[in-house]
């Protein structure tokens, strides 16, 4: 069976997630790239062998010969295409954030349980992300212990838009607010927000939150690392802690000196992660099974944290988190 997949966005993700389909995830086949600038459209399809190209997402999600949708289009845009997926049964795969707005997923979560059926998925692919599996299952196993903290750092060389620290919260940390959550198995409750006073227009966005379980848990949002693009974590337990590992191609040794690279930006580090996250969205749409990937209310729980976390950033005080109670739909 051959999944015929259209990608609305043909920017750095879309174009990625194109490369990934043709390349990497057999019984798939590229139907249509969307794009709202057609020339971007018409370059990753001359470069992946899509078979058409449009500048409406509506065209796409609602073309017959379309059977499941990523959208990768920016974030405003995210819930709206989402509905329509929902509207006409179209599984889809959202780039995250589900909304930067928590009011939208709740139209979208309203809108999918009517439907009774889980057709969305939201692209926090870090759950498929090697390193932090392994120290998922450390955790489960009981090898670290309990739970206690998880210090996170997000670093990229430089903004990739103009720069203000609630795009930060609102855009970057998601990934953490997501990966954390997943990692420690529970929701948060509150969230402080707190910048060097000295670090100028673009000084990193620190963050420390509690979860209701009771651990604690720091983000570094750092947009203007300038060194290279780098995500960092260590998950602190009762018995030992556990960092992240990236991948490393080669240790070099050269002019008295031991290094390795970073990547310029996210696709590198985590090219294992958007490669199985993407065959398991594809594998769960044929076989009708859940996967690892995050849903419609991960996506909602995520942006919650990030409300709390822009009001923390402007009041100076500590938010507490606030969530609807969990739809049974998601349980
Ligand atoms: N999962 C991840 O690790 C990850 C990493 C980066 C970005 N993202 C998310 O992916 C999304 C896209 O980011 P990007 O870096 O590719 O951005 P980008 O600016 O490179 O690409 C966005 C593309 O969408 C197109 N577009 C704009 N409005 C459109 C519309 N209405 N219909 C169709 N196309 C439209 C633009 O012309 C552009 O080509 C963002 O929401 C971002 O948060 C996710």
């Amino acid at each position: 069976m051959t999944l015929r997949i259209g990608i609305i966005g043909a920017g750095i993700m879309g174009a990625d997630h194109a490369r990934i389909f043709t390349e990497e995830v057999p019984g798939t086949v590229l139907q249509v790239i969307c794009d709202a600038d057609q020339k971007r459209a018409a370059a990753v399809a001359d470069s992946t062998g899509a078979l058409h190209v449009v500048s409406d997402p509506l065209a796409v999600i609602n073309d017959a010969a379309v059977d499941a949708v990523v959208i990768a289009a920016p974030d405003q845009f995210h819930a709206p295409l989402t509905l329509a997926c929902i509207a006409a049964s179209k599984p889809v795969l959202c780039e995250k954030p589900l909304s930067q707005d928590s009011k939208e997923c709740l139209a979208v979560l309203a809108a999918e349980e009517k439907s009774g059926r889980h057709t969305v998925q939201i692209g926090f692919m870090r759950r498929f992300d090697p390193s932090y599996a392994e120290i998922k299952s450390m955790l489960a196993r009981g090898d670290l212990g309990k739970a206690l903290m998880f210090h996170c750092f997000h670093r990229n060389v430089a903004p990739a838009y103009d720069f203000r620290p609630e795009m930060a919260i609102c855009n970057s940390a998601p990934h953490e607010f997501d990966v954390a959550r997943w990692m420690l198995g529970s929701d948060f409750k509150s969230i402080s927000v707190f910048r060097p006073p000295s670090g100028g227009e673009t000084a990193p966005v620190f963050m420390v939150l509690e979860t209701v379980a009771g651990h604690l848990v720091n983000i570094e949002v750092n947009i203007s690392a300038t060194y290279g693009y780098d995500v960092r974590g260590e998950l602190v337990g009762e018995k030992g802690t556990a960092f992240l590992r990236a991948p490393v191609k080669a240790d070099v040794n050269l002019g008295l000196q031991q290094f390795n690279t970073y990547p310029a930006d996210w696709r590198p580090r985590f090219v294992d992660a958007y490669r199985q996250q993407n065959s398991a969205w594809v594998k769960s749409i044929n076989t009708g099974k859940p996967n690892l990937g995050a849903s419609a209310w991960d996506g909602y729980c995520s942006t919650a944290v990030a409300e709390a976390g822009v009001e923390a950033l402007h009041s100076g005080k500590t938010v507490a988190v606030t969530q609807i109670a969990k739809p049974n739909f998601y349980l």
